[in-house]
């Protein structure tokens, strides 16, 4: 893949202790999963290099930040999401507590202190869980959409969702019109020049 042309984009992930970040990550970069990952402290980084068709092969070059949900490092983890281009909002869909974490601390503290332009994500995770679910996927789609954000649900163990929404964020950066959440088909009538998207595509 030519890294060259690459737009870079910095990515963070959100959200409490044990949602899965960490998972969603190693899942994406490396294809594994780890049952008995030790809780992030502090901030790690990652890279990947994601291709889209949709954009006649235009490349994102993904620096992406692991952030620690525990609520000492907090202060620490508002330095990683200042200069985002895309954040990523993740609960675990079998606590209920992980979802209002995302609604009343994490999309308020973008809000307030991240690019105004953000790309924003959410993720609920675990989804191959879902026999204990206690957010349904109704009312985070309702949330997404108040906010404007991407929805996915995903699943680190199973591979569920996790290329999709890194997709579906990296469409938004590219083309801040795309919509994620539609079912319509997206006609490929763009042009990449330059490295600049020159016609918008329509939806059919
Ligand atoms: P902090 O580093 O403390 O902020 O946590 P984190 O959000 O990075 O969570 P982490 O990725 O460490 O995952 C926490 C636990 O959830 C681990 O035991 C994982 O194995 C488990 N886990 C993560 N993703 C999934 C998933 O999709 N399904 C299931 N069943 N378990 C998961």
């Amino acid at each position: 893949m030519d890294d060259y042309n690459a737009t870079s984009v910095k990515a963070v992930l959100l959200g409490e202790s044990g949602v899965g970040k960490t998972c969603i990550i190693s899942r994406f970069i490396n294809n594994t999963f780890d049952q008995d990952n030790l809780t992030t402290t502090g901030a790690s980084y990652a890279g990947k290099t994601m291709s889209f068709d949709e954009f006649g092969g235009k490349c994102i070059k993904y620096e992406i930040w692991d952030t620690a949900g525990q609520e000492k490092y907090r202060a620490l983890t508002k330095i990683f999401y200042k200069d985002a281009a895309v954040a990523i909002l993740v609960y675990d869909i079998t606590r209920k507590a992980s979802f209002e974490e995302i609604k009343n601390y994490w999309y308020q503290q973008i809000k307030d202190c991240a690019p105004k332009n953000i790309v924003i994500g959410l993720a609920g995770n675990k989804s191959d869980l879902y026999d204990n679910e206690q957010v349904t996927e109704d009312e985070a789609r309702d949330f997404a959409r108040e906010i404007g954000a991407v929805f996915k649900l995903t699943s680190a163990s199973t591979n569920t969702g996790i290329d999709d929404l890194f997709r579906a964020v990296g469409c938004k950066v590219l083309d801040p019109d795309f919509n994620p959440n539609s079912n319509k088909t997206p006609n490929n009538n763009i042009q990449i020049d330059d490295g600049k998207i020159k016609k918008k595509r329509t939806f059919c």
